[in-house]
């Protein structure tokens, strides 16, 4: 390797942003140069403008500290400064979608957190493991923009992002319909249990766009390239319902499914611990050794305990047995500011690198 590249931060003082400043803290490929978020934090140093609001439960990095935040809008100077971006701002779907699009015209590739683009055809929306082939789309969203290097790639909401690769392990069995109910943690919101006391005592059955994203955004990871674009599969069918409930970290998901051809449970659990991918074959610093770890124990998992496997970049699955309804039901659990955002989107952009997108 022959030198770091410079990443920016858009969106660095945000929750998804604290996150990234904790990973890339000594990491082998890339080095943070850019700071940036909205004009409220610009021309402060992230330790004066994020220190009261720091939601990590380790402490600030030192080498952020006397950063100077930029306004994101300063797209002609930060664009000078970054080899690629990670984008993880609160704002508006139509300035998000501009934002991002003039970065990537400026010749710097947009690894985004948003949802945005997500259902832009030629934008991939990629979780490493499971669907790494839908990169070969750049090179045409390149033609649409008119860009040599700068892209525009996405990774999925965080809601999904514990039972899409239990799924995902079980894709040759062909499932026909999906019902996953989700208990997703506050910090899905970008928030804590200070900021948001009404969820102490209580559960909130509504999340707003959550079940949209849920039920359609995997038919797209499972989806396939067909000239400049990305086509969603059409099966399985997914419903699903998403609650909001008292936990800090870490998205639980009841997931009952069918199929095609029904496996055995022995089948099941031998393509849950067998299923790896490019990430593992790669050795690509924030994938997890063991990406699918099942519990025997019937009280496992659950997100105090088992949220941080694998550094939060795991997927816990439990309570695998047969249903009335449907062939199966289990539980899964992902970390949702780990793997369902910042750490996903790490390692998106590690696997850019090595496969040569970021040169
Ligand atoms: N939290 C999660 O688990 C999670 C998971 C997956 C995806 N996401 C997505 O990631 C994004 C960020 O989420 P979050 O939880 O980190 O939100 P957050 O904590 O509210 O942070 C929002 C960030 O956006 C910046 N921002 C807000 N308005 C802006 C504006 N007008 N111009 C420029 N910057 C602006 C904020 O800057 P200031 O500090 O200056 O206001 C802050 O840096 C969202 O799109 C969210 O849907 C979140």
């Amino acid at each position: 390797m022959n030198r770091k590249l410079k990443v920016g931060l858009l969106g660095a003082t945000g929750l998804v942003g604290q996150r990234f400043v904790t990973l890339l803290k000594d990491h082998p490929y890339f080095e943070v140069t850019v700071v940036a978020a909205s004009k409220r934090s610009a021309g402060k140093t992230y330790f004066s403008t994020v220190n009261d609001r720091w939601k990590m439960n380790i402490p600030m990095p030192e080498y952020i500290k006397d950063f100077v935040v930029k306004n994101v809008y300063e797209i002609d100077t930060i664009s000078k400064e970054v080899d690629f971006v990670f984008c993880a701002v609160d704002m508006d779907k139509t300035e998000i979608k501009k934002i991002e699009e003039a970065y990537a015209k400026h010749e710097v590739p947009v690894v985004s957190n948003n949802s945005a683009h997500r259902f832009t055809e030629d934008v991939p929306m990629v979780i490493p493991e499971i669907n790494p082939e839908h990169l070969e789309i750049i090179p045409k969203q390149r033609e649409r923009l008119g860009t040599k290097k700068g892209f525009i790639i996405v990774k999925p909401n965080c809601s999904i992002q514990s039972y899409v690769p239990a799924i995902s392990a079980l894709l040759k069995f062909h499932p026909t319909k999906i019902l996953a109910c989700t208990y997703q943690a506050i910090s899905g919101s970008g928030k804590t249990f200070k900021e948001m006391p009404e969820i102490l005592d209580n559960v909130i059955p509504f999340i707003p766009g959550e079940e949209e994203k849920s039920e359609g955004e995997p038919l797209k990871i499972w989806g396939h390239i067909e000239g400049n674009k990305i086509v969603c599969t059409k099966t399985p069918i997914i419903t699903s319902q998403c609650i909001r409930v008292p936990v800090s970290d870490g998205h639980l998901a009841a997931v009952f499914v069918s199929f095609e051809k029904k496996p055995s449970k022995e089948e099941i659990l031998n393509c849950f611990k067998t299923f790896k991918g490019k990430p593992q074959l790669l050795e690509l610093p924030t994938a997890p050794r063991q990406f699918i770890t099942y519990f025997e124990d019937e009280f496992r998992p659950q997100p105090k305990l088992d949220r941080e496997m694998e550094k939060g970049m795991g997927v816990e699955v439990g309570r695998l047995r047969e249903d009335s309804l449907f062939d199966y039901k289990f539980v899964c659990l992902s970390h949702n500011t780990l793997r369902g955002a910042a750490g996903g989107a790490l390692l998106t952009a590690e696997l850019l690198y090595r496969e040569g997108y970021l040169d």
